[in-house]
This record gives structure tokens, sequence and C-alpha cells, in this order.
């Protein structure tokens, strides 16, 4: 595992991206993920009863275990990311602690959740495999023993499609563009919006770490990969195809 990583000055925290991130987004199926993830749980690890939700972004999956009644937290790099989520629970009255954390140093006591989830390809915005290690430790040490984590890593369809096609949006007084290209494992994210006249744009590097890769890792971390899950077809849109989620328990 080489590392050839260019510089990503905010870290990986969304910038003003969190302005029209849930845009984008509208018709991702979250409370799927949340299914998923939940129904993903070892019949011999602890029932996930308190989840921490890792690198949670505008909060959508955490609002969705917390409505079912789940002790819920999330946490992410972004501060801008995390308004946009706090907005969202105070729309709907519901209790989720929110606190700005990095993946590499989470900020939660050991054992504090029975189910930690890192959705949507968190992970692989760390750019070097030792980060990921750190930060599957960490991940594993709010679990504890007995607890379960669930990662769902940058697909190896999303690479071999070509990167799909680029994502274009233009609806509801919003331009937006995406163009992927990608650089040996790195991808790198080009984003472009117009919104009231203003022109915006921000780049987000990730990398691809195949599967070896991260077998190696969660091994490196302590964690044993107990399941890989695929999200389609129990998800049947077409965008699920290829997404995984890794299970590994404490
Ligand atoms: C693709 S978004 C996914 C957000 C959310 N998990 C979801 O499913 O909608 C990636 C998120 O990772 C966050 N992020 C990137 N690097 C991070 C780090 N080192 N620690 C915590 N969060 C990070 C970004 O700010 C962003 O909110």
């Amino acid at each position: 595992m080489k590392s050839t990583s260019p510089s990503q000055s905010t870290g990986g925290a969304y910038g003003r991206y969190a302005e029209i991130y849930d845009q984008l987004w509208s018709r991702a199926p979250y409370a799927r993920f949340v299914d998923l993830s939940l129904e993903g749980v070892p019949a011999d690890a602890r029932p996930a009863r308190r989840v921490l939700v890792a690198a949670c972004g505008t909060g959508s999956a955490a609002i969705e275990f917390a409505r079912r009644g789940h002790p819920v937290a999330g946490f992410d790099l972004s501060e801008a990311m995390l308004a946009v989520a706090a907005a969202k629970r105070r729309a709907g009255a519901l209790r989720v602690w929110l606190v700005r954390g990095d993946l590499r140093a989470v900020p939660f006591a050991g054992g504090s959740a029975d189910l930690v989830v890192v959705l949507n390809t968190g992970i692989n915005y760390l750019l070097e495999p030792a980060e990921v290690v750190a930060a599957l430790g960490q991940l594993g040490r709010v679990a504890g023993a007995g607890g379960t984590v669930v990662v769902e890593p940058l697909s190896a369809r999303f690479l071999d499609a070509g990167v799909e096609a680029n994502r274009h949006l233009d609806a509801e007084g919003l331009r937006f563009d995406a163009a992927y290209t990608i650089h040996g494992n790195l991808v790198a994210e080009r984003l472009r919006w117009r919104t009231r006249g203003a022109e915006v744009t921000e780049t987000y590097w990730q990398r691809f770490y195949s599967d070896g890769d991260l077998s190696e890792m969660f091994a490196l971390a302590g964690l044993s990969v107990r399941d890989r899950r695929p999200m389609y077809p129990a998800i049947p849109e077409a965008p699920a195809r290829g997404r995984i989620l890794w299970v590994a328990t404490v």
C-alpha cells in the first residue's frame, strides 16, 4: 500500500458543499441504509441500542436512528455539515448528540456505543492507510468488546465504471456539476455549482482501498470482519449496485 497523497487542505471536511449536499442526495434511501446496518449486527454481538454515526455529514442516518428510538450521536469534521444536521434535528424535534470530531481521534468514550457506522465512503477521505487503521481502531474502541462496526467504503464499481457518469443537476435554482478523475488509487472530486448568481468550486480527494487493503487494515485495527453485505438487491435502485457494508466486531 504505497501512498502518494495530494494535499487536502480541509482534511476532508466538507465546506460550502454542505449548503447543497441534501439537495443532491435527496433520493438516497437512508432508512434502508439504517435497516441494512442493523440487520448486519451479528447474532452473537451486543444488541444495537446505542448508535454512533461517524462522519455523519448532514445527519440523515443519525436522524433515522433517532426516529426509531435509538440513543444516537454523530460526529463530523465539518462544522458546516453539522450545522445542517442540527437544523434537521431541531425541525424533527429529535434527540441526536452532534459534535465536531475527527475519525482519527474519535471524541467518544470506550464502549459508549453498541453499533458504530461510517456510511457513504467517509473512511476514504483518509488518504493514508495508517490513518484508516487508526480510525478503525478508534471506532472499535468506542464499540468496545462485543460491539459492532459497520463501514461502507468507496466501491470498486465506482472506479471500474469509469467513475460512472459525472453528476449534474439543474433544478430549483441550483446548477451543479461534479467531475471525477482518477490518479492511481486517488480520486479527485471536483465540484462546481452556481447558486444565487455566484459560482462556487471545491475539490475533495478520496483514496480507493481494495478489498485486500481493507481486510488488512481491519485486522491491523484489531477488528474481525464478520460479513460483507451488498446493498443490492436489498436496495433495488441502480446506485446501490457495488456498494458493500463491511461488518466487523471487536
Ligand atoms: C460523502 S460525505 C458522507 C456523509 C454521511 N456519512 C452520509 O452518508 O451522508 C463524507 C463526510 O465525511 C466527512 N469527513 C471527511 N473526513 C473526515 C474526518 N477525518 N473525520 C470526520 N469526518 C470526516 C465530511 O465532512 C463529510 O461530511
